[in-house]
């Protein structure tokens, strides 16, 4: 039987390509049929801490992250929907991995280079961070792991891990693998088109979830297009054009191969209100979810309920194997 597990970092404000390219989709796995248990989805503020964090801010990050969660369809009542750092056991698997890992396999991760080259004072937790993910996926013997290419390598160091793991000490852990959800739209950075849309990067290419509508426009009428004026999808060579064709596709659902366009303008035009579409509604239920916090702490707190009775079992064998 499949599990997927998938966990959302607030280390920043939603934008329109975690909608896309992350929340979308994970909504969509939620079938009919689905059990609760199927989908174990969550808030990962610990993973938060491995980069500059502001402590005043990040717990609001965390709730506004879940609430824009379930105003984007992850209905908590067809998952499982937790914060990771109300699970204590993630950090305690996450020590057990560290501790059959090796140094030399964390240093060499892509994703540490590239972030540890762009600071000074580089934390450790962002060395050690795939252990802690690993934890999040082997804790809840999640089979199914969908990632964003970026991630590939973390859930091969995982399914590495737990291979080690079950052959050292003993089978405790079923081998995750990484799945590339067929839906998701790849979205660029407005101003940038050369690069993704990312909560990490301040932009004015950026398209935060919760930006008024006026902005959301503003942002689109602005967004960089290229030299000719003849709209068509070639992403080499008309990388801000083809953006905007692979945002209006994803907002709309129709296929890029039959959108059509005289002018630039008329895209954008079209593009804004195909964003301003999606995300008007979105910000509406999420308004009327933010405005009850209380009932989406409970939401956390019971979701959490829920994980740590599937963590416990795993934890309490991996701690037995392990010797402890
Ligand atoms: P960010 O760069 O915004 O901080 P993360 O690296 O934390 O995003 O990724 C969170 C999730 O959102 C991942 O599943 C990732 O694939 C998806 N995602 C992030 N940015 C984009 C984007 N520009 N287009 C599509 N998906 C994206
Ligand atoms: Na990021």
């Amino acid at each position: 039987m499949a599990r997927v597990l998938s966990l959302f970092t607030p280390s920043g404000r939603p934008t329109l390509g975690n909608l896309l390219g992350a929340l979308h989709p994970s909504a969509q796995r939620l079938g009919p049929d689905a059990s609760r248990t199927d989908h174990v989805y969550g808030i990962s503020d610990l993973h938060a801490l491995t980069t500059p964090h502001d402590p005043a801010l990040l717990n609001e990050r965390s709730l506004e992250l879940a609430g824009l969660a379930v105003a984007a369809g992850i209905d908590p009542a067809r998952c499982v929907f937790f914060r990771q750092s109300a699970v204590p056991a993630h950090t305690e698997l996450s020590y057990l991995l560290e501790s059959t890992a090796y140094y030399g396999e964390m240093h060499r991760m892509i994703q540490f280079k590239e972030k540890s080259a762009r600071q000074e004072a580089v934390r450790l937790s962002l060395l050690t961070y795939p252990a802690l993910m690993a934890a999040d996926i082997l804790l809840y013997q999640a089979t199914e792991v969908p990632v964003g290419a970026d991630q590939s390598q973390h859930v091969e160091l995982t399914r590495d891990l737990a291979e080690r793991f079950n052959r050292q000490y003993g089978p405790v852990f079923a081998l995750p693998r990484a799945v590339h959800p067929a839906t998701a739209a790849r979205v660029m950075d407005l101003a940038e088109p050369s690069r993704k849309m990312s909560k990490s990067v301040d932009s004015p290419g950026t398209i935060y979830l919760l930006d008024p509508v006026d902005v959301v426009r503003r942002k689109v009428m602005r967004a960089v297009t290229d030299s000719g004026s003849e709209v068509a999808y070639d992403p080499e060579g008309k990388p801000g054009v083809s953006n905007l064709l692979d945002i209006l596709s994803a907002c709309t659902d129709v296929p890029v191969e039959t959108l059509s366009y005289a002018s630039y303008g008329a895209l954008k035009r079209d593009t804004a209100d195909a964003v301003i579409g999606l995300l008007e509604p979105l910000q509406k239920r999420y308004d009327e979810i933010a405005a009850d916090r209380a009932e989406l702490e409970e939401v956390l707190r019971a979701g959490a309920e829920q994980a740590r009775a599937l963590a416990e079992p795993t934890l309490a064998a991996a701690r037995k194997a392990i010797g402890l």
